[in-house]
Order: C-alpha cells, then sequence, then structure tokens
C-alpha cells in the first residue's frame, strides 16, 4: 500500500489509542490527538503512544486540542504540515453524559454537539479536498449504541442526539463522495471497557449490569472497536461506504 497518513481524534485511551495501535506500521503516518485530560493529566500518555507507533515503524505525531473550541479544523492543517497530505481520518473523540433532559442545560447539549458532531463536520470539511484526491480516502466516524437503543436503562440524551446526527451526515457524505472512491462509514460500539484513565459515565455496578445486557455476556474491548475501523480503512473495504457497523456482542439485537 502507497504511503498513508491517518488522523485519529481522541487517541489518549481507550478505542483511539487501540486503534493507533493497530494502523501502526511502516509507510502509515499517524497524526494522534486528544484533549490530554482536563487538566493535561493525559499528555504523557498521548506522547507515550506516539513513541509506541514510530517504534513500530510509523510517523507520528501528537496533536492537543480541546474539539470544544472548534480546533478540529487545524488537526487538518496541522497533518498536512507534518505529512504533507491527509488520506484517512478516524473522527473518534468523544464522551457520555448520563444527564437526563430537565436537568441537562443548552449548555451542555451544545457541548456534546460541538465536540462530537461540530468536529467530525470541520474534518471532513476542511479535509475533502484531500480525501477525493487520495487513491485511499477513508473516513470512520465513531458512533454508539446509544444513538439507537437505551439498554441497561441507561439514558444519554445529548450523546445520542450527537452520535445520531454523526450517522446521518455521515451517509450523506459517503453519497457525495463515492463518485471520488471515498468512502465513510460509522461504527458504533455497544459497551466497551474504559482504560483506568478514560472517562467513564458508568459506576462499576452499572458495568456489570452492562455485561449482563449484552448477549455475549461481555463488554466488548478497545481493541474489538479498533478492528472494525481498521477494516475500513483498509482496501478490502473499498466498495462499502455508507455503512454503520454495530460492534457490540449482540446488544443491538436485543
Ligand atoms: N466505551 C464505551 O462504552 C463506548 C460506547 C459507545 C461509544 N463510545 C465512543 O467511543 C469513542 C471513544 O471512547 P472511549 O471509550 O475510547 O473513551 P476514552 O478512553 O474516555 O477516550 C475518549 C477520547 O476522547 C477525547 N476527548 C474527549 N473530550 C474531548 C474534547 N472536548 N476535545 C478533544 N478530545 C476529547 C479524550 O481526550 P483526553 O482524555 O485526552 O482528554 C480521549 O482521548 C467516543 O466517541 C465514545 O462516545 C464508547
Amino acid at each position: 500500500m502507497a504511503k498513508r497518513v491517518i488522523i485519529v481524534t481522541g487517541a489518549s485511551s481507550g478505542i483511539g489509542a487501540a486503534t493507533c495501535r493497530r494502523l501502526a506500521k511502516p509507510g502509515v503516518s499517524i497524526v494522534a490527538h486528544a484533549r490530554g485530560g482536563t487538566d493535561g493529566a493525559k499528555r504523557p500518555a498521548l506522547n507515550s503512544l506516539v513513541g509506541e507507533l514510530r517504534d513500530k515503524g510509523a510517523e507520528a505525531t501528537a496533536v492537543f486540542s480541546d474539539l470544544s473550541d472548534g480546533m478540529a479544523a487545524d488537526l487538518v492543517s496541522e497533518a498536512s504540515k507534518c505529512f504533507g497530505q491527509v488520506d484517512q481520518i478516524v473522527s473518534n473523540a468523544g464522551f457520555a453524559l448520563p444527564t437526563l433532559v430537565g436537568d441537562l442545560t443548552r449548555a451542555e447539549f451544545n457541548r456534546s454537539v460541538e465536540v462530537m458532531t461540530g468536529a467530525f463536520f470541520d474534518l471532513i470539511t476542511t479535509a475533502r479536498p484531500q480525501l477525493e484526491a487520495s487513491p485511499c480516502g477513508r473516513i470512520v466516524a465513531v458512533s454508539s449504541f446509544v444513538a439507537h437503543r437505551s439498554p441497561a436503562g441507561k439514558l444519554f440524551p445529548a450523546t445520542a442526539a450527537a452520535k445520531a446526527a454523526i450517522e446521518g451526515l455521515a451517509r450523506s457524505f459517503a453519497a457525495q463522495t463515492a463518485c471520488c472512491g471515498v468512502t465513510v462509514n460509522c461504527v458504533a460500539p455497544g459497551f466497551t471497557r474504559k482504560e483506568s484513565s478514560g472517562h467513564s459515565a458508568l459506576s462499576e455496578g452499572a458495568w456489570r449490569a452492562a455485561a449482563e445486557a449484552t448477549p455475549s455476556g461481555r463488554i466488548a474491548e478497545p481493541n474489538d472497536i479498533a478492528a472494525a475501523i481498521e477494516f475500513f480503512l483498509s482496501d478490502s473495504a473499498a466498495h462499502i461506504t455508507g455503512q454503520t457497523l454495530h460492534v457490540d456482542g449482540g446488544l443491538s439485537l436485543v
């Protein structure tokens, strides 16, 4: 495969970090993005991941930004500056907010949409010319089961709205760019294990209930989700676009 430059957002832990690890090899350049924690505490984790990716033969750089500040477009400029092109994007950064309507403020709702849907929009808008010119233009957005259902009594209204909007935007952009060979797909994880540094919206007991509510009897590992993302980025998935793949141990079946 020719050189590929890939932007992965939310790479300081969990699904984003697992995705970077799977993608890292010679010929691949990775812009690994994260906020670095609310207080900068996760900056070392992203810097150390970049070291790991380089050890595997990839080119890699870390970029820190808070996507609630509308900084997503800068990632595309940074990738072009560092590696000369952008071929693929994994729009993964996000979080789950369990606050119910009634308690949910408009500011919290807006923030969920800005960090997840808004960042996805900015990334695809800014990178579109480069993706269309690439021989392997690919976009994968990480959605969520919460856009489709509310298992184990868990409700995340702002997250559900932001993720459902991502899926709609992805389908529309898939139709727009299919003629240029770009594919745009979503991966919708079920309940997925958080690293200790991850941002969990559930208690220990709720994670146990989540595993019990999942037909496979376990929650996903970040690597389960990363495998699906890697597939959508690969040459093997060149004719698949506009799809949402649920990687959830059967959660979407019940
Ligand atoms: N885990 C699950 O059960 C589950 C289920 C369905 C969907 N998902 C989705 O999967 C994606 C990855 O989640 P994960 O489980 O891997 O969680 P995680 O380990 O907490 O990782 C989330 C990543 O997103 C970044 N992020 C969060 N808010 C940000 C902001 N305002 N600006 C920039 N970056 C921000 C975090 O950066 P820092 O930590 O460095 O600040 C981190 O790198 C998310 O979109 C999530 O909604 C997860």
